[in-house]
């Protein structure tokens, strides 16, 4: 088993944190850590034929980062592997989403809170709602904080495939 990490950060801002974890968890020797931004990054795993089983999209989150994180993973996740995507509720991973959906063959698989929420744990959402609102979150973030809805969206790699070249429709 392999296990690659993306994150031009982990060493500077994160002060190292994820690495001490694999370590404690004993899991330091099957990982790499690509050091830099997955734009940079993600083409030189492909560049080494690395096939994935998983893959994990929750780095620089605006549309334009999120869709080229996909499409190089897509490249690289095997028919059957599982594509997470983190924060689904923001505007930019739907839309990414939608051209999932409507570029390639995936299909949506469910995901559930595996918690009931007691009383504290409402509290926290409603004030994490609040904190989203303050600044000024799209809706849809607002109320999924309030739902308590999983923020990561899974879905199944159904085949490899890419449209012809002169195909375009609207996601
Ligand atoms: C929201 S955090 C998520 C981290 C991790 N998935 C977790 O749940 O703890 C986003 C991570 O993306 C990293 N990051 C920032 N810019 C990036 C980029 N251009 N490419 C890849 N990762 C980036 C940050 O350093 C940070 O570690």
């Amino acid at each position: 088993m392999r296990h690659y990490g993306v994150d031009p950060e982990q060493n500077t801002v994160h002060g190292g944190a994820a690495l001490a974890s694999l370590k404690r968890a004993g899991l330091d020797s099957v990982f790499e850590l690509l050091e830099g931004p997955s734009h940079l990054m993600l083409p030189k795993l492909l560049e080494r034929g690395v096939v994935l089983d998983l893959a994990f999209i929750d780095g620089w989150h605006t549309f334009d980062y999120t869709l080229l994180d996909f499409f190089y993973l897509d490249k690289m996740l095997r028919p059957g592997g599982v594509m997470l995507l983190h924060d689904r509720s923001w505007p930019s991973k739907q839309k990414v989403m939608r051209f999932m959906m409507s570029h390639r063959k995936y299909k949506e698989l469910p995901v559930h809170s595996s918690t009931r929420p007691g009383f504290f744990k409402w509290v926290h959402r409603v004030v994490a709602a609040k904190w989203h609102w303050l600044r000024g979150a799209p809706f849809g973030v607002v109320t999924s904080a309030i739902a308590n809805r999983p923020e990561i969206a899974a879905f199944l790699k159904l085949e490899s495939f890419e449209p012809d070249h002169r195909f375009f429709r609207n996601f």
